[in-house]
């Protein structure tokens, strides 16, 4: 993934292009550079390595013009080289592009242009296509027409924004299959992959579509269909997330930020209005056969909720990774439902291609307008959770659980599993949860941050937990790995004694994930594997409800949480996984919001 930005104005926006791009840096951070035109003259800098690094080199900020275009890169075509930074310029030095995306069929065009004689600099598709702009000039010298004529040629999915000293008021934009958003302002207008990208300037956004294409000025836009050049008329949205939002506020790093800003996460999923759960509930009820799908941390949310589906609507749906959804037989008749933080990550993407040329029904719950996955099923929930900058994902995670929780509730009263009463008082605790959650992130914090830095030299954990909690020990092992680079294995707590159990000694820690009280034959379940753990000599971690004497006794530390209903109850334990990692990886001085080799969404297969 990358990000991509451009403005038209009628002062000097160099510096605003530069906090642009900053704000649009999760979106990948390998290399960046910025374009901008003045006097008829480009001024092209770029570098390798995150914003701040290259702008110390390359003085981003200082640059000059009243149009220009930015790029953060995250590289798929070509290594992490300057050459293969954008912006990139056309051999005669006629055009400049930023693009996100890949342009599938570039090596043949590639090879084209070069019988033409065109020199290339760089590895990149990108390159391919703005020399492929300038030979489509050469022959119309009409820069519309060569660009639509440069954009049928080529195959892939794409954002694209393009800079001509032939016209030096406007930007040439279009989208297909990537997200491309523009800002509109006074006397200025923006261009980004994001919101991110202009939020800090105006709150009008315009979401396109694919297939089509911008020319922006600073006072004026026009919105055109590629193939049939029919002009659009688009709505404008006022955006109402506010910049701070976007911004760490006065937290050390987003992912801590991020999990302070649960309460409000769930506050949002609460206000998704009850019509659109239950339009989403009703479809599973229509549905032959569904499958929930997503990949990574979505596709532990797919997990989670297939205990909250199977106990409250006596519905067992399988869960399967986006990525190896090509197993499924998938009929029309048949419901896909996706989950994706960002909405844009390619394995989700192809397999809900797939499910929809099968004529399955498709659905997502997705946290970014606009983006490809939303755009493309028959019914979205947005999740509103806001911006989550961080590569690792945790409020936006912990939402996406809550509303699928929501949706199983839903559906329990339509099949008529739950009685109204039971129904009521479910939605009352879930009510409650935002509050719960803010007092449990106040009172524990201190306590998950001492285990974590006690323990933070740990190099292999086991993480436990059964029934639902498996999945939650899943998920939280992968935050663990994410952001510690240590190794964390989750797994069922009932699993450990078919030969996990051999590799038990003091140095190797479990945490366990041990459901309330109430829950007696899962609580019983968890107990004797945290028992057989610790007579064995493991050392055990547990994250516990208070007044359980029992498995206190069995662990060497403990955060104990405060009573709770039970469906709340393995996401506030998903919560204090998300910060014990948090303050283990602080305590390893890593890279808690850019973990090394992770970009924030991953659009390439
Ligand atoms: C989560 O912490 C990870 N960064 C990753 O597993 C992520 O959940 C996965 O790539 C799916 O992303 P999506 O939700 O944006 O589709």
């Amino acid at each position: 993934m990358c990000g991509i930005s451009g403005i038209v104005h009628s002062e000097n926006v160099g510096r605003n292009l530069f906090n642009s791009i900053r704000n649009l840096e999760y979106r990948g951070y390998d290399s960046c550079g910025m374009a901008m035109l003045s006097k008829g003259e480009f001024d092209i800098r770029k570098n390798i390595g995150g914003i701040d690094e290259v702008n110390a080199i390359e003085q981003l900020d200082k640059m000059n013009g009243m149009i220009g275009i930015a790029h953060t890169r995250w590289a798929t075509h070509g290594g992490v080289t300057q050459a293969n930074a954008h912006p990139h310029l056309s051999y005669k030095r006629e055009f400049v592009i930023v693009h996100n995306g890949i342009f599938s069929n570039y090596q043949e065009l590639r090879e084209q242009l070069m019988d033409q004689d065109v020199v290339f600099e760089s590895l990149t598709d990108t390159e391919v296509f703005v020399n492929l702009l300038e030979a489509s000039y050469s022959e119309s010298n009409d820069l519309e027409k060569a660009f639509l004529a440069a954009l049928k040629k080529i195959e892939g999915s794409y954002s694209i924004v393009m800079l001509s000293a032939h016209d030096p008021e406007h930007l040439y934009c279009v989208k297909k299959g990537s997200p491309l958003l523009l800002g509109l302002g006074e006397g200025c207008n923006y261009v980004g992959s994001d919101l991110n990208a202009f939020l800090e300037y105006t709150r009008q956004a315009i979401v396109l579509d694919d297939g089509e294409y911008v020319v922006l000025g600073r006072d004026d836009y026009q919105i055109r269909n590629v193939q049939t050049g029919e002009v659009t008329e688009k709505s404008v949205l006022h955006i109402d997330w506010d910049v701070e939002t976007s911004k760490k506020g006065g937290y050390s790093h987003y992912m801590l930020k991020e999990i302070f800003d649960e309460p409000q996460a769930i506050l949002q999923a609460l206000k998704i209005p009850s019509e659109q759960i239950s339009v989403l509930a009703r479809m599973f009820t229509e549905a032959s056969r569904a499958y929930f799908m997503g990949v990574g941390t979505t596709f532990y949310v797919a997990n989670i909720s297939q205990y909250y589906f199977s106990t409250l609507a006596g519905q067992y749906y399988a869960s399967v990774s986006s990525d190896e959804f090509s197993i499924v037989t998938v009929e029309p008749g048949d419901l896909v439902l996706a989950l994706s933080q960002s909405g844009e990550t390619f394995d989700t993407k192809i397999s809900l291609e797939y499910a929809k040329i099968s004529g399955a029904q498709t659905a997502a719950i997705v946290n970014v307008m606009g983006s490809a996955i939303s755009m493309m099923v028959d019914n979205v929930i947005m999740q509103g959770s806001g911006p989550e900058i961080c590569v690792v994902s945790t409020k936006a995670a912990l939402a996406q659980t809550f509303i699928m929780l929501r949706v199983a509730l839903e559906l329990g009263m339509m099949k008529g599993c739950l009685t109204q009463d039971v129904y009521q008082k479910h939605q009352e605790d879930l009510e409650l949860f935002p509050e719960l959650v803010q007092q449990i992130l106040n009172e524990q914090s201190g306590f998950v941050r001492n285990i974590a830095r006690d323990t933070s030299h740990v190099e292999h954990w086991l993480f436990l937990g059964c029934d639902i909690y498996y999945p939650v020990a899943m998920e939280s092992a992968l935050k663990m790995k994410e952001v510690t680079y240590q190794h964390a294995e989750g797994m069922p707590a009932g699993f450990l004694k078919h030969g996990t159990l051999s590799m038990v000694e003091k140095a190797l820690h479990s945490l366990f994930f041990v459901p309330p009280m109430g829950q007696k034959v899962l609580h019983d379940r968890t107990l004797i594997a945290m028992e057989q753990v610790k007579a064995r000599g493991g050392t055990v971690i547990g994250i516990i409800f208070q007044g359980d004497e029992r498995a206190l006794a069995a662990c060497d530390q403990v955060v104990e949480l405060p009573e709770m209903n039970l469906l709340c109850a393995p996401l506030a334990q998903m919560i204090m996984a998300q910060m014990f990692a948090y303050y283990a990886a602080l305590d390893l001085g890593r890279n808690i919001d850019k973990p090394r080799n992770l970009a924030k969404s991953v659009t390439v297969g």
